[in-house]
This record gives structure tokens, C-alpha cells and sequence, in this order.
């Protein structure tokens, strides 16, 4: 009691602001340029500036080691607040629900209160709830009276000023209760919180006609948005990418698109499928996630294979180099058997293989029969396996090797293509071989060539599977395109979709609990599906689900023509050399008749 009554007035409120409402504080970081006693048992930490050394580091420091409630008497406050703001931003520690008195420096006259009442109109006093100001409100008499004041953080007009009580040092009593920490965000009070988004299915359709769909907007985290506004009184503005769909964050805190809109403080919120990115969350808050998504592929489609290939299938390439030794090995034999003669070896090694009789006359001892009787025995099982293959490869039509998995679509080295870099955003840093050779085989484009190649089957396009069965897919998917296309089996990764803010944003924790919520009803999975039903193109939508399951109808069928084309063909070949074969030896012979005719 005795240290007490040595304390100056302002101490003494100060005392019992701390004793009050920072009592549950971690810690406290007190930076002043005049000394201040304390006597309380919150941890604390002290800086005391002299002169106007710079406060960032001194704060940096501070703020990581979790001294992230202020208390500030200092000469020009607003120094502070610019400071704060570079550690909220730069700092690896969050916290959404900072704490900052600020106090009068000198005596009080009206330029030093004017200063400090400046303090609450300052850009970086919009991103803290709790900030109050001890406002000295008379001057030069025994007991001063201080006013505290905050800013109006909730409802539309907050540049105003909220006198939330008057603090008497000699009664040392408040007007009213004392209570100061008064918001707790669950009534925003119509305030205007800036999302910033762009159209991407099903997550933002933005400009839809307002006849159709109230305010022209819709889509499941646009959904989510809303109903975080009705929940805490609200109200939406849109603030658009200007073309640069996600964008990028710069390292000097700027950037692009949704990213750089966050970054830079031109919107609090920020969706449109925007993944749990490490690279942008060193830069961001995160709240929790609301869409499980899976990244995959639409490949083209494998084609039925060439009918003219078909006599081929039935053996294997090695199997067709298996014949081809068995063909010289027999003609060997034969050569050997008939004593080292060439005499037809290999007409009969060849008539033999595919089992055709051959004249007796011309073997006439037992040591070519026994030759040719084995070879007659190899030349039974091989045209017999052949004919096997071939009449399984008539009945069951045959594809082109599909893509269905990572593995496949980088052995066959196949572009995949969307708008944006984000698609590989989650996979640059892998050291997975497979990965990296994945993310080199990207390649983004803009949505009118992506569109164009659509029709040429030559890239897989990046597409998204939704918890709830349907797919993000770009509108450059046409229908008339996506026939040609099957959806791979094997998932790329899959990513949580997560409501970006900027750092420490005081908007994080209700996030989380609506979110949370959110999952606890199961609405977005409704919401997924009453947007891919009314506003997604459906036909795109079934085409791509169905796109495994659709051709098993079509496995078995009649032998067309289309089929054996392939065999008519080498028909027709073989026909022509024979013909033209046929044609020589006569003309030949007829040559040769005449030569012999003239010489007798
Ligand atoms: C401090 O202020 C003085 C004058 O106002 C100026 O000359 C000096 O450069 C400042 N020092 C720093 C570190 O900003
Ligand atoms: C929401 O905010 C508006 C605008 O300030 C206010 O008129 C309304 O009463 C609030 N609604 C609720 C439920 O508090
Ligand atoms: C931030 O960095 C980017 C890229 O490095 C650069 O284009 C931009 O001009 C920088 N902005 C500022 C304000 O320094």
C-alpha cells in the first residue's frame, strides 16, 4: 500500500487496467520512454526507448516470444502503430486477439491529444480489435481524469470514436463498470468485409444473371462467405482479381490476384480455392479447411487400335523373334539334312510353319523326313497358339494402353495444361523423382488455347474431384470435347481449401468455428450439389464421372468389317506381288521360248 501512494495517477490506472483485463495475458510488452513503475505479477517485457531509435527489432523480438499484448506510452504513438503493423505482417507468430493500451507521454495538452486520437484513424488501427487510448481530459488540477476511448471496429461508419468510460484519480473510480474489452466479433453489425475472389466452378460463379441467382453470386465458398455474414451481421464486397486468378505473393509483401489482394491489405478475406499453400502461409493466416479437393486428370481417351495391326497382336514382339529364329534355325536344319544343298529351305521351312503340305517326291530319305516331321510338329503349335490370339482379338476390341496413373502420364511424356501456376503450387517442393518430372510436364495456357487443343487430344487437362462426387473443371472443357476424354484413376494429391486472411487477422478464430460448423451439418456437401446441379454444365459433369464405366458396354461385339479390314489388306498385297509374280514368269518364259526358238 505504501508503493502505491508514491505512484503517479496514470499509474495507478494503469495498475488496474493491467490487473483487470490483462490479467490472463501471456505476457506483456510495455514500451515506453520514461520510466513507468509496475508492481503486478504479469509477466513482462520492457523497452525503453530513448530518442527515436527504431522500434521494429526491439518489437520483432517481443512479439516472437509471445509478448504480443502492448501497452505504449511513448511521444508519437503513431510510430507504434506502423511498427506493429511491419511485425504482425513480417512475424511468424499469430494472434488474432491482441491487446494495446496506449497512453498520454507528457502532460496533457490539446496537440498531444489530438496526436494521440489520430492514432485510431490510422489505416494499421483497422486490422486490431482491442485498442484502447487513455485520454487525459483536463489539465492542471490536483486530480486528473482520464478518458478511455476506442475505435468503433464493428457496424458501417467505424471512423467513429466510442468514450467507453472516465477514470477519476483521486475518487480512483470508474463512471461506469469498467468494462473495457467489449467486442467479441459475433456482431459485426452490418460492417463491410471486403472477399476477394474470381469465377472459378463450383467454388465462386461471380456475374451470374441477378434474375436467377440473388446478388449474382454463388457457389459453395461463396456460400460459405455468406453465411459466415449472416451468422456475425455482415455485409460482402467483391473485390476482383484484375485477370490474375490466384496471382502470387512477392517477398516484399506485395503481389497479384487473391494472393496479392490479401497481401497487401485490399481485402480480409480471401477464396476461391485457395490450397494450405506453405509458401503463402508464411505470408497469411489460414483458417480451417473448408473443401477436401483431390487434383487429377482428364487424359484423351485410348483409341481402338489400327485394324491393319491386328494380325500382329496375337504375339508379343519377343514371340515374333522366337518365330523368326525358328524359321532360319529350320531352314538350317534342312540345309544340313538335305547335305548341305539350299534347295528349297526356305519355301518349305515357311510352308511348314504355317501348315501347309509340301510334296512328297521331294524327300526322299528318312534323314529329311525325320527333320521335316519334327518341324511339322512345331508348325501345328504355333499356328494353332496364332489362331487362338487371333480369334480372341476379333471378339474383344482392342484399345491403346490407357493413362491412368502418374507413372503413365510421365512415361509417356503428356502435357498437362490449365490456366494458372496454382495447379503445382502444392507439388514444386517435392523431391518425389516422379513429382518433379510431373510438375515439368505442366504447362499453363490461356483459356482460349486450352480450348483449341481440346480437340486435338495431344494434353490431359488438370481438373479437380469434389468430396461431394462432382468436379471443378474449366469452362474450356466443352461437351463436344469431353468425349474424347477419360478421367484418370490415380489422384495427383489432394489439398485442403482453406479462407485465407491477412496475419493475425482478427477474423480467423470466428472463421474457424463457423467452418467447424459448417462441417458439423454437412452443408457443403448439399451446397456442392445444388450448385453442380443448377449451375455447372451437367453434361460435362456426368461425361467425366461416367468415363470409366461407359465402355464396358461396348466390349463385346459382332465382327464388323472394320475389324478385318486389316487382314483384307495384307489379302490384297499379297495378291498384287502374286499377280505380278504370275505376270513376270510368263512374260519371261515367253522371252525365254523365244530366244530358244531363234538359237534352234
Ligand atoms: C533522430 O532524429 C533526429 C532529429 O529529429 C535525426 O537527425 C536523426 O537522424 C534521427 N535518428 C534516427 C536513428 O532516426
Ligand atoms: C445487423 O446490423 C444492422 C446494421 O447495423 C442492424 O440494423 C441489425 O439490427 C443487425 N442485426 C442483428 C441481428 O443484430
Ligand atoms: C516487389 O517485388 C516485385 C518483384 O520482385 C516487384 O515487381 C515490385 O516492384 C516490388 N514492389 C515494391 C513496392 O518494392
Amino acid at each position: 500500500m505504501l508503493l502505491r501512494n508514491y505512484l503517479q495517477p496514470l499509474e495507478l490506472l494503469l495498475q488496474i487496467l493491467l490487473d483487470r483485463h490483462l490479467i490472463t495475458s501471456h505476457c506483456v510488452t510495455i514500451i515506453t520512454d520514461e520510466v513507468i513503475e509496475i508492481t503486478s505479477p504479469i509477466s513482462h517485457r520492457y523497452i525503453l526507448l530513448r530518442g527515436n531509435e527504431s522500434l521494429t527489432d526491439l518489437l520483432m523480438d517481443a512479439s516472437e516470444a509471445s509478448c504480443s499484448d502492448y501497452i505504449v506510452r511513448i511521444q508519437d504513438p503513431r510510430r507504434f502503430m506502423v511498427d506493429f503493423d511491419y511485425v504482425s505482417h513480417h512475424g511468424l507468430i499469430r494472434r488474432s486477439d491482441r491487446k494495446i493500451i496506449i497512453l498520454p507521454s507528457d502532460l496533457p495538452d490539446e496537440e498531444n491529444k489530438e496526436q494521440l486520437l489520430d492514432v485510431l484513424k490510422m489505416r494499421e488501427s483497422n486490422f486490431v480489435v482491442d485498442i484502447l487510448l487513455v485520454v487525459p481530459v483536463d489539465t492542471n488540477i490536483d486530480c486528473p481524469v482520464y478518458d478511455i476511448v476506442t475505435h468503433k471496429f464493428v457496424g458501417i461508419d467505424s471512423d467513429d470514436l466510442i468514450y467507453l468510460d472516465r477514470w477519476n484519480s483521486c475518487s480512483r473510480a470508474f463512471d461506469k463498470d469498467g468494462r473495457l474489452f467489449t467486442h467479441d466479433l459475433s456482431n459485426l453489425e452490418g460492417k463491410h468485409v471486403k472477399v476477394t475472389c474470381f469465377t472459378y466452378t463450383p467454388y465462386v460463379l461471380l456475374d451470374l444473371d441477378p434474375n436467377i441467382v440473388p446478388l449474382g453470386r454463388d457457389g459453395v465458398e461463396v456460400r460459405l462467405m455468406e453465411e459466415f455474414c449472416r451468422w456475425v451481421n455482415c455485409t460482402i464486397e467483391i473485390v476482383r482479381d484484375a485477370g490474375e486468378e490466384w496471382g502470387t505473393v512477392y517477398e516484399n509483401f506485395t503481389g497479384l490476384g487473391v494472393l496479392g489482394n490479401l497481401v497487401e491489405d485490399r481485402a480480409d478475406f480471401g477464396i476461391t480455392a485457395l490450397y494450405s499453400w506453405y509458401e503463402e502461409f508464411l505470408y497469411l493466416d489460414f483458417s480451417g479447411y473448408g473443401v477436401r479437393t483431390a487434383v487429377t486428370c482428364i487424359a484423351p481417351s485410348p483409341r481402338l487400335l489400327a485394324s491393319w495391326s491386328m494380325p500382329l497382336l496375337p504375339f508379343s514382339l519377343y514371340m515374333w523373334i522366337g518365330l523368326m529364329f525358328t524359321f532360319i534355325y529350320e531352314s538350317f536344319a534342312l540345309f544340313v539334312a538335305q547335305g548341305f544343298s539350299l534347295r528349297k529351305i526356305f519355301l518349305t521351312s515357311f510352308g511348314i510353319l504355317i501348315t501347309q503340305s509340301i510334296s512328297d517326291a521331294s524327300f526322299q530319305s528318312w534323314k529329311i523326313r525325320s527333320v521335316v516331321g519334327w518341324m511339322m510338329l512345331t508348325g501345328l503349335v504355333l499356328d494353332n497358339a496364332y489362331g487362338g490370339g487371333l480369334a480372341s482379338t476379333f471378339t474383344l476390341p482392342r484399345y491403346e494402353p490407357s493413362v491412368d496413373t502418374i507413372q503413365d502420364l510421365v512415361d509417356r511424356k503428356m502435357i498437362w495444361g490449365a490456366t494458372h501456376d496454382a495447379w503445382v503450387f502444392s507439388l514444386t517442393s517435392s523431391r518425389d523423382h516422379l513429382l518433379q518430372q510431373l510438375v515439368r510436364q505442366f504447362h499453363s495456357y490461356e483459356p482460349e488455347e486450352l480450348e483449341s487443343l481440346s480437340f486435338t487430344r495431344k494434353i490431359a487437362y488438370a481438373i479437380e474431384r469434389l468430396p461431394a462426387g462432382y468436379f471443378a473443371i474449366g469452362d474450356y472443357m466443352t461437351e463436344k470435347a469431353v468425349n474424347e476424354y477419360t478421367i484418370m484413376v490415380q489422384d495427383f494429391y489432394y489439398e485442403l481449401c482453406v479462407v485465407m486472411m491477412r496475419k493475425s487477422s482478427p477474423y480467423t478464430p470466428k472463421m474457424n468455428k463457423h467452418i467447424g460448423r459448417l462441417h458439423e451439418s454437412g452443408l457443403m456437401l448439399a451446397w456442392e450439389r445444388e450448385i453442380a446441379l443448377s449451375l455447372l454444365n451437367y453434361r460435362v459433369q456426368r461425361e467425366v464421372k461416367l468415363s470409366r464405366t461407359t465402355r464396358d458396354v461396348e466390349t463385346i461385339e459382332p465382327i464388323s468389317f472394320r475389324l478385318v479390314i486389316g487382314v483384307f489388306i495384307l489379302y490384297g498385297i499379297g495378291l498384287l506381288l502374286a499377280t505380278s509374280a504370275f505376270i513376270g514368269e510368263i512374260i519371261i518364259n515367253r522371252r525365254n521360248n523365244k530366244r530358244r526358238q531363234n538359237n534352234t
